[in-house]
């Protein structure tokens, strides 16, 4: 989604803020521009596309433009209006400019008022509204801090902007829900979507809280709240530390972070597991009841982790797990009676949807767990209690690392209810906290399995429609399968209960369909494999990705994968973690065949900030 930057007091202003955006890239955009202030002016550079269109304008001034200590920049990804010049922000009304994240809902009643007072609209944007109704309300008032704050009275949606004007050099922020952070300087400040882009510029931080609005010139800010009371908000030390944005010779930081999976997990592990071979999750603070059901609330990846997390946490608990997308759940009347608690699982912990369904369960009384890669985000501060997957940044667009690290926390979660609500011995427990200790170290062992997943990525590469099949807890896989198949080649693919197929998808099957099925050795393969049957059957061009334990049940399939088998109790309840890889390696493979952009696919975004 967009990202937002300012810069206030420091010389090169734009050439900084242009870095900050690099920095911002992974949210994902399709035109950038910046705005700066020269000789009491107002300026802007636009371009279409990626940053580096934005750049090469940028270089043609950068001599004239040096002396420059105010700008504000953006990254936008396309809401309202096309992908043109003319809707990039900044967005200028007279002597203002300002950049804007996420949606002005009320914009179309603001937009038909200021008609009625002679505004010409000259873009297609729901932003435009804010510097035209600044402009007026500056004529008005002749104080620029005054005006933004009628702005903000008057707008509505969940957003967060930066405005600047002509007159003096000093940055205006807001934001409700979307995210905006205050970086300190030294002689100067910044604003930025997150922390980390504006991390190698200063060592502090200040997150502002949903609904803050301030001011900031080169020496000093003041933070007001929605009741327009002037507050102070914690600074927070950041280390200076970009190394998430080094590729470490991946061509890929989708590649970089598929392969990092098993040096990352051990944190997300080690955060898990206390010395004293106990979970570092508590039941209590998630408000797990014994007569009580739990809701999982989630988006896209985190939304399959949620549902391969229902499994583990009613087999080894009990407890009954209602899994929902997030976009669905704030927007309906849930009937919460049965219910003590929510987890939302968000890798961002900006995901907007996600956010407000974790509001809609606080407000219906749910105690909130947060599942969520990000400490500070939006959803972690929001969350009665946050569990982190400690994986760092992931820039590729599609979700990796952050999946499986996902999904092994649930199993924690799982687990830790079950001896919590003994349900499972202690033997059982400290069994499996062995054994996720040795997770990583396999996850290197399919790893090592790249080229044939090449070798099948160059079979099905050109296919137009491609099904993927699980059963069981690898349902869920197939459906994370497809996504991230459509989501990086933009190949039509969809993922199905292998049991539900005779319902109906079977008449899609036709020679030469493309079939990937994921099977472990869970006691219903046999069930499986005849929906297999059924598939070859009908021209179905099968490719089967199973563990070893299964290979003499799979021999009349041509086209496998064979992945290790992990100790026997305990292989077929880790084999979503392992059939992560498989999927995430094929959808990888197709793509790069396919030369699509993999790290920032088209029309998608990091960070879903918009409804
Ligand atoms: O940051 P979140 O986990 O809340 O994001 C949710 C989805 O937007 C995300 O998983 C998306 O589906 C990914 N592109 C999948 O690879």
């Amino acid at each position: 989604m967009c990202g937002i930057v300012g810069i206030v007091g420091k010389l090169n202003a734009c050439k900084s803020a242009l870095n900050i955006l690099k920095n911002l890239e992974y949210r994902g955009y399709d035109s950038a521009g910046l705005a700066y202030l020269q000789k009491n002016h107002l300026n802007t550079i636009k371009a279409l596309g990626k940053l580096n269109k934005l750049k090469s304008k940028f270089e043609v001034l950068e001599e004239d433009i040096k002396d420059i200590s105010i700008a504000i920049g953006h990254t936008r990804w396309a809401t309202h209006g096309k992908v043109l010049l003319e809707n990039t922000h900044p967005i200028l009304s007279e002597n203002i400019a300002v950049v804007h994240n996420g949606i002005i809902e009320n914009h179309d009643e603001i937009r038909l008022e200021l008609k009625e007072k002679n505004v010409v609209f000259e873009t297609s944007t729901d932003t435009e509204v804010i510097p035209h109704l600044l402009s007026i309300s500056m004529k008005n008032t002749n104080n620029f801090f005054n005006a933004c704050v009628s702005v903000v009275e008057k707008i509505e949606g969940a957003y967060a902007f930066a405005a600047i004007h002509s007159l003096k050099e000093e940055i205006f922020v807001a934001r409700k829900t979307s995210p905006l952070v205050i970086g300190l300087g030294d002689g100067y400040n910044i604003v930025g979507s997150d922390a980390q882009s504006i991390s190698h510029m200063v060592n502090e931080v200040i997150y502002l809280n949903d609904g803050d609005y301030a001011i900031l010139n080169k020496t000093n800010f003041q933070i007001y709240d929605l009741n327009n009371n002037e507050v102070k908000r914690e600074k927070i030390n950041i280390k200076s530390n970009l190394n998430f944005l080094n590729k470490d010779g991946y061509k890929h930081f989708m590649e970089k972070e598929i392969h990092e999976q098993p040096n990352v997990l051990i944190n997300t592990i080690g955060s898990l597991v206390r010395e004293e071979n106990d979970l570092n999750i508590f039941p209590e603070k998630m408000n797990i009841q014994k007569n009580f059901g739990i809701t999982i609330c989630a988006a896209g990846t985190s939304h399959y982790a949620a549902m391969v997390g229902k499994y583990w946490i009613e087999k080894f608990s009990s407890i009954p797990v209602n899994v929902e997308l997030s976009s669905e759940y704030r927007y309906r009347r849930p009937a919460t009676a049965m219910y003590s608690c929510m987890i939302v699982i968000s890798q961002s912990g900006e995901s907007i949807d996600t956010l407000m369904a974790m509001r809609e369960a606080k407000r219906l009384n749910l105690t909130t767990t947060a599942i969520t890669n990000v400490e500070n985000s939006s959803i972690d501060r929001e969350a009665d209690y946050s569990i982190f997957t400690h994986v760092g940044p992931e820039v590729g667009v599609a979700s990796t690392k952050s999946f499986t690290s996902q999904l092994i926390v649930l199993l924690s979660i799982a687990m830790k209810i079950g001896i919590y609500n003994k349900k499972i011995t202690s033997e059982k427990y400290q069994s499996f906290i062995q054994n996720l200790k040795l997770v990583p170290n396999f996850l290197s062992k399919i790893l090592s399995l790249n080229e044939e997943f090449i070798n099948l990525a160059q079979s099905i590469k050109n296919s137009q429609n491609i099904l993927y099949l699980g059963r069981g807890i690898l349902y869920p896989l197939a459906l994370e399968g497809a996504l991230k198949l459509k989501e990086l080649s933009y190949i039509h693919s969809e993922g199905f209960a292998a049991g539900e197929m005779k319902h109906g998808p079977i008449a899609l099957i036709e020679e030469g369909l493309p079939i990937i099925m994921f099977l472990t050795s869970d006691g219903i393969e046999e069930k499986s494999i005849s929906n297999l049957q059924e598939a070859l059957a009908r021209g179905g061009e099968v490719f089967l990705i199973s563990d070893q334990k299964n290979i003499n049940k799979i021999s009349f399939i041509e086209n496998k994968v064979l992945i290790p088998s992990f100790h026997d109790t305990w292989n077929d309840v880790f084999s979503p973690i392992f059939m992560s890889i498989p999927a995430q390696l094929i959808a990888y493979h197709v793509a790069r065949e396919r030369g699509t952009d993999v790290d920032q696919p088209r029309n998608l975004a990091k960070s879903v900030t918009v409804e």
